[in-house]
């Protein structure tokens, strides 16, 4: 680990008779220093031990204001070489319109995306890991199935019955590089089942739609409500399949009622039409008991696909999918297509981390962790920007806020990128026009930073 020059005790004065916790004086005082560069960008800070001692705090107190500065963007950890200041322009993970200004600011960044990287089980992977690798056979080294690995398959089909309600033998289980992979997979397998109309929520996820899209299918925009897709809407349009976000739709954040399933089920029966659903993020959800799985009530009529990408990280590139019988051959073939299978240890490492219970401690702790955030962004709508509707706000890992009517919702996100702050416009997920709303993920920010974003946008739209 490289060794640190920087005496933060010059930088860092903690009040001990103050009324604002040790940790959040340690986070902001951290924070304004790498902001206004008194410590400077690749500066190597002291090891969270080291400065616990000189500052006479429990170690907890360090970590965590590392770990929350680490997720803002201001500081990065590398394993073996400690945690250092960003060098912004270079890590600056903008890819918006605003890129000049913005990638010179630190950012707060509220859009959608992956959960918090820094609660990573670090610790527990890399034992699942460790426990893969000291008693892995070498033939399953070699190429292995392409439908992916029999362990992860029977360790997912478990789960996903038990946690989502999927119903589902292991040999309807494929595991795909992410659902990404999954969706191009199904778009090429219904089209060489005939399918050529594939209805689309609107708005929805623009980079699914691509993906699905790639194999040649017609994708047609539905509307979604307060309540997920209009069936109306839905029975006009002629569509061969549906394509859905039923536990928490994306981007709106709304879940599909009870009523509107039943309708939906009944009416895919009748018409013979399959439904996709994407079950990206249901894993988190905070205030009524979970949702279950459309595919759980018509496993016939449903392909369901998820990914651990909002748990865990989407640098592991690991998704399933779950097929009804008729289409698992020919989606397997496809896999067998794009890359002989998905890469053996990972999903090794998963089935190990999923059969061990790590995967269920993680994720009580994250949900614990998401729902007070998302509770303090609430509490700062409410407080700075009374003017907008929060929407879907009982599950997944960002909401949605409608703006008042007129309200140039990009304009809004452009003036909110100046002063730092990112967020998500729900004008990038739609096919046609709609109410001006912006997409705030709360998950990767703590609740100190989630109601300063907040003043900062209430600037920006005032
Ligand atoms: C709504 C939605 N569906 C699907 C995905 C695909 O994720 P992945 O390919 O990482 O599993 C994402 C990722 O952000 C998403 O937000």
């Amino acid at each position: 680990m490289g060794r640190s020059n920087v005496d933060l005790e010059l930088l860092v004065r903690l009040d001990q008779s103050s009324s604002v916790p040790l940790r959040g004086q340690l986070r902001e005082q951290l924070r304004a220093a790498a902001r206004d560069a008194r410590l400077r960008p690749g500066v190597q800070l002291p090891s969270t031990r080291v400065l616990a001692r000189r500052l006479g705090v429990s170690r907890g107190v360090v970590v965590d204001a590392y770990e929350q500065l680490v997720a803002e963007g201001y500081l990065v950890s590398r394993s073996g070489a400690g945690t250092s200041v960003t060098d912004l322009p270079a890590a600056a993970s903008w890819t918006g319109d605003e890129q000049p200004a913005a990638a010179r600011a630190p950012m707060c960044d509220l859009r959608p995306g992956a959960g918090a990287l820094s609660q990573f089980p670090r610790d527990a992977w890399q034992a699942a890991e460790r426990r893969v690798m000291r008693h892995v056979p070498d033939d399953r080294l070699n190429y292995g199935d392409p439908a992916g690995a029999p362990e992860l398959r029977g360790a997912l089909a478990d789960y996903l019955g038990r946690v989502r309600g999927v119903s589902a033998s292991d040999r309807q289980v494929v595991v795909v590089s992410g659902f990404a992979q999954g969706l191009g997979l199904i778009g090429r397998a219904l089209y060489a089942t005939g399918v050529r109309r594939l209805a689309v929520e609107d708005p929805s996820h623009v980079e699914a739609r691509r993906q699905l899209a790639a194999g040649g299918l017609e994708l047609v925009p539905v509307p979604v409500d307060d309540s997920g897709i209009v069936m109306d809407a839905l029975r006009d349009t002629d569509a061969d399949a549906v394509m859905l976000t039923p536990a928490h739709q994306f981007p709106t954040g709304v879940a599909l009622t009870a009523d509107r399933r039943a309708e939906l089920l009944a009416w895919a029966d009748r018409s013979g039409t399959i439904l996709v659903e994407d079950d990206y993020d249901a894993e988190y959800r905070y205030d009524r008991q979970p949702v279950g799985a459309l595919q759980g009530l018509r496993p016939d009529l449903v392909i369901y696909g998820g990914s651990v990408s909002k748990t865990l990280a989407p640098a592991l590139r690991l998704g399933w999918l779950v097929l009804p019988a008729p289409l698992v051959d020919a989606v397997i073939e496809l896999k067998r297509l794009d890359d002989l299978g998905s890469p053996t240890l990972p999903q090794l490492a998963l089935a190990e981390f999923l059969r061990q219970g790590d995967f269920d401690r993680h994720l009580r702790r994250t949900r614990r962790i998401y729902r007070c955030r998302r509770d303090a962004l609430l509490l700062a709508l409410g407080e700075h920007l009374p003017e907008v509707r929060p929407l879907g706000i009982a599950a997944g890992l960002h909401l949605s806020v409608l703006l008042p009517v007129g309200t140039d919702e990009l304009a809004v996100a452009t003036l909110a990128a100046r002063r730092s702050v990112a967020v998500g416009s729900m004008g990038e997920h739609r096919l046609t026009p709609g109410c001006p709303a912006l997409l705030l993920g709360y998950a990767r920010h703590a609740e100190d930073t989630l109601e300063y974003a907040v003043r900062e946008l209430a600037t920006a739209m005032s």
